[in-house]
């Protein structure tokens, strides 16, 4: 791995990931292709600008010409792909976009790294990699007993972003079969951290407590997730690009199952002894019952056998402790709090989401 492309590296998983990268691999050369979508924010790599080893290309990874340039004239090896859109709630209100990049994108991008590093001057395909970093969620919802998620687990996608990222594995998993290209793929469960937007449900209730605004649970609050510090998240992807087989897919997990409503209350205790002078203590106070996603998956969970047993990967960040950081980290980091709470794009989303919704009894 000399030259690596990393797709959409201005969310949150993927600047973690360049973050991550850079400290254990600081020669590396990284190259970074994102679109800039609401979802972006280029401060979150603020640190690596006028680095040498660190490129940043606005572009969108449908535009195949771009994506063959960068390949040919950055001699890339590797790429790692997170560009997508993300959220389940904006693909229950507006799927198309989940359907351009996640599907379509990542069409445009298989067919030019096959052109490039499939090409006759280039076929020793061993030098190459194309990790595609997906989710959990392509495998649909468990019931309370249900066995975790494993690799053989068939795919049940539910809402219009699960059924565009399993489409996209599948399109993955079709260039290794059919042109052999050299690929792996992660399905990774609900990653926290540093860097989150904020409409997703952690650094949404860090945020809206902070502000003393209610704290919206969706339905019965009992939905389950599978909880990842994101720093375990980018560990596990480092193993599979330099350990994993080709070909293969690995479960990622962080063997941490809590509802909707106990990580809400986590984060309330947290903020409850870190900001002793607020308003509104208890913070749980501010739990508000709203009515629920539409199709909602009621529980996740993932098995992580395989690459615990094949790549030695488990997470080091119990939740505790993860939650503890991320709570800090979003107090800690208030002008880019202020930066995404001023977004236009952010307040339209409050608005569309949550000020219509009735309360749930
Ligand atoms: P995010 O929404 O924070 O960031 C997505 C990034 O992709 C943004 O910077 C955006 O500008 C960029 N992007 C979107 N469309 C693009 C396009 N057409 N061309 C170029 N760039 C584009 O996402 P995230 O939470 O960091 O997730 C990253 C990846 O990890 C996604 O593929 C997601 O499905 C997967 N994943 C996320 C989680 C999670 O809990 N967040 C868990 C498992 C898997
Ligand atoms: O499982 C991996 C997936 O995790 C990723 O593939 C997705 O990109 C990522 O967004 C995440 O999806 P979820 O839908 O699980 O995450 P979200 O943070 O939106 O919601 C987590 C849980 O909290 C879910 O059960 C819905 C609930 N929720 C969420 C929000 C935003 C609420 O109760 N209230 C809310 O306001």
């Amino acid at each position: 791995m000399k030259n690596l492309l990393v797709t959409g590296g201005c969310g949150f998983i993927g600047s973690n990931f360049i973050h991550y990268l850079h400290t254990i691999e600081p020669s590396l050369r990284i190259y970074n292709i994102d679109s800039l979508t609401y979802a972006a924010n280029q401060d979150n790599l603020a640190n690596l600008k006028g680095k040498a080893n660190y490129v940043f290309i606005q572009g969108d990874i449908c535009d195949s010409d771009l994506v063959e340039r960068v390949l040919i004239e950055s001699d890339i090896d590797t790429v790692v792909h997170f560009a997508a859109e993300t959220h389940v709630d904006r693909s229950i209100y507006g799927p198309e976009a989940f359907i351009h990049t996640n599907v379509v994108g990542t069409f445009r991008l298989l067919e030019a790294v096959k052109k490039v590093w499939l090409s006759q001057e280039n076929s020793n395909s061993d030098q190459f990699r194309f990790h595609h970093v997906s989710t959990d969620e392509v495998y649909g919802s468990l019931s309370p007993t249900d066995p975790a998620f494993s690799e053989s687990t068939p795919y049940a996608p539910n809402s219009p972003y699960s059924a565009s990222k399993a489409a996209s594995d599948h399109l993955v998993r079709s260039y290794s079969h059919t042109y052999q290209l050299p690929i792996t793929i992660s399905n990774c469960s609900n990653n926290y951290g540093a860097y989150q937007y904020p409409e997703k449900l952690i650094p949404l209730v860090v945020l809206n407590a902070m502000k003393g605004d209610p704290l919206p649970v969706y339905g019965d609050g009992r939905q389950i997730r599978d909880w990842l510090y994101v720093i375990d998240h980018c560990d596990a992807i480092y193993q599979i690009l330099t350990r994993g087989k080709p070909g293969e897919t690995y479960n990622i997990g962080g063997d941490t199952q809590l509802t909707t409503v106990e990580v809400i209350t986590t984060i309330c205790a947290i903020m409850d002894e870190l900001l002793p002078q607020s308003a509104v203590l208890p913070h749980n106070q501010l739990i508000k019952y709203v009515n629920d996603r539409p199709g909602h998956d009621r529980r996740y969970a993932i098995d992580a056998t395989k690459i615990q047993n094949e790549l030695n990967w488990c997470p080091k960040t119990n939740f505790q402790e993860g939650i503890l950081k991320t709570v800090n980290w979003y107090l800690q980091n208030l002008d880019w709090v202020e930066e995404m709470l001023s977004r236009k794009d952010y307040k339209i989303w409050l608005e569309k989401n949550y000020d219509q919704r009735g309360e749930d009894k």
